[in-house]
C-alpha cells in the first residue's frame, strides 16, 4: 500500500455539448401552450433552450463534452483514472452512463460511476473528484454533467416545460500546487423532495415552483458564503459567481442577499439554454470562460441545487 498524498486539484479544461435545435418561447406558444414569451422572459429570463435530437442522449453529449474538456486539458485518455458523471435525467437506472461515456472517449477500464444529486450533481461530483485528486486515489478525473431533460417533460405543463433543456458540460480535474478546487459546502433536505421530481407513478418532472423559488433565495445564501469561508475568501475577493441556472429572478435575489460588488461578474447562461440541472453549472462556466470577461486563475463560486432537495458550493481558480 503506498502512502497516502495529499495536494490540491485543479480545473484545468473545460468542454460543452449544446445541441443543435433551438426551441424558443414563441415556439412553445405557437405549439399551443397557454403562455407567452414576455411571461417566460420577464418570470425566469429564459427566452430559448436546446433540445436533444433522437440520435443524443446523456451518453453521446457527455462523451462530446468529455472529450473537449480533456482535449483543452491537452491530456490523453490513457492519462485519465476515474470518470464521474453527474445526472439525473437517463432513461433507464441501470446500467449508469459513466462507462459509457469513458469508453467513447477512450478511457476503457478506468474508474466510473454515476452520482444523482440533481441539478445539485455538477457540484458534488467536483468535490468527490478534487478530493479522489487530493488523497491520490486517482490523478486525472473527468466530471461530467449531462442531461436530456427534455425525455422528462410533459410538454402540456406550463409551469415546468416553459424551465428546461438539454445540453452536458465536462471539466478535467488534476493535481496542482495551489488551491484550484476549495472545500466543498454541501447538503440536503429530504423533507422537501415533493417540491421537484418525477412523483411516484407519473413519468413526468413535477414542480411547486413558488416553494423552491422561496427555499433558493432563502436557504442557500449561507451555503454560498460558506463556500467562500472555507477556501479563506471573502465574497468580495470573488471574481466570479457561477450558480445554478434555475431563474435569473433567483440569481439576482442570491447576488442581492450576498451582497456581491459590481465587479463580481454573474454567469449567465439560461437565456438560451434554460434549466440543465447537473449541467447548468460546468456549461455557465464554459460560455462565462469563452466570453472573455474572466481571467484565468480568477476566484469564481459555484453554487448548484435543487431536488432532493440537494445543494452544493465551492470556490474554484478559472482554469
Ligand atoms: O432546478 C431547480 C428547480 N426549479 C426551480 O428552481 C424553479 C423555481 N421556481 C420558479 O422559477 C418560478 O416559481 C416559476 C418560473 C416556475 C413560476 O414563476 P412564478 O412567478 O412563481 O409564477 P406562479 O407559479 O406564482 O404563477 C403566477 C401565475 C399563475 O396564474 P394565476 O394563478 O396568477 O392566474 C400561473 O398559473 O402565472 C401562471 N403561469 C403562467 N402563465 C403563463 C404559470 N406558468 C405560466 C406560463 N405562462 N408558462
Amino acid at each position: 500500500m503506498t502512502a497516502s498524498v495529499l495536494r490540491h486539484a485543479r480545473i484545468s479544461g473545460v468542454g460543452e455539448h449544446r445541441p443543435a435545435q433551438v426551441l424558443s418561447n414563441d415556439d412553445l406558444a405557437a405549439k399551443g401552450l397557454d403562455t407567452t414569451d414576455e411571461w417566460i422572459r420577464t418570470r425566469t429570463g429564459i427566452s430559448s433552450r436546446r433540445v436533444a435530437a433522437a440520435t443524443e442522449s446523456v451518453i453521446t453529449m457527455g462523451a462530446d463534452a468529455a472529450a473537449k474538456a480533456m482535449a483543452e486539458a491537452g491530456v490523453d485518455a490513457a492519462e485519465i483514472d476515474l470518470l464521474v458523471l453527474a445526472t439525473c435525467s437517463m432513461r433507464n437506472a441501470i446500467p449508469g452512463g459513466a462507462a459509457r461515456i469513458a469508453s467513447a472517449v477512450g478511457a476503457r477500464g478506468i474508474g466510473a460511476f454515476d452520482l444523482n444529486a440533481a441539478c445539485g450533481g455538477f457540484s458534488y461530483a467536483l468535490s468527490v473528484a478534487a478530493d479522489a485528486v487530493r488523497c491520490g486515489t486517482a490523478q486525472r478525473v473527468v466530471v461530467v454533467g449531462s442531461e436530456k431533460l427534455t425525455d422528462w417533460i410533459d410538454w402540456t405543463d406550463r409551469g415546468t416545460c416553459i424551465l428546461f433543456g438539454d445540453g452536458a458540460a465536462a471539466v478535467l480535474v488534476e493535481p496542482s500546487d495551489s488551491m484550484g478546487i476549495g472545500p466543498v459546502a454541501w447538503g440536503s433536505d429530504g423533507d422537501g423532495h415533493a417540491l421537484v421530481g418525477v412523483p411516484e407513478g407519473d413519468w413526468a418532472i413535477r414542480m411547486d415552483g413558488q416553494a423552491v423559488f422561496r427555499w433558493a433565495t432563502t436557504e442557500l445564501t449561507p451555503v454560498a458564503r460558506r463556500a467562500c469561508e472555507l477556501a479563506g475568501i471573502t465574497t468580495d475577493e470573488l471574481a466570479a459567481f457561477v450558480p445554478h441556472q434555475a431563474n435569473t429572478r433567483i440569481v439576482a435575489a442570491m447576488a442581492r442577499a450576498l451582497r456581491l460588488p459590481e465587479s463580481v461578474v454573474i454567469a449567465h447562461d439560461i437565456a438560451e439554454t434554460g434549466n440543465t440541472s447537473a449541467a447548468s453549472v460546468p456549461l455557465a462556466l464554459s460560455r462565462l470562460i469563452a466570453s472573455g470577461q474572466v481571467k484565468s486563475g480568477d476566484p469564481a463560486l459555484l453554487l448548484a441545487f435543487g431536488a432532493g432537495l440537494t445543494y452544493a458550493g465551492q470556490v474554484i481558480r478559472i482554469p
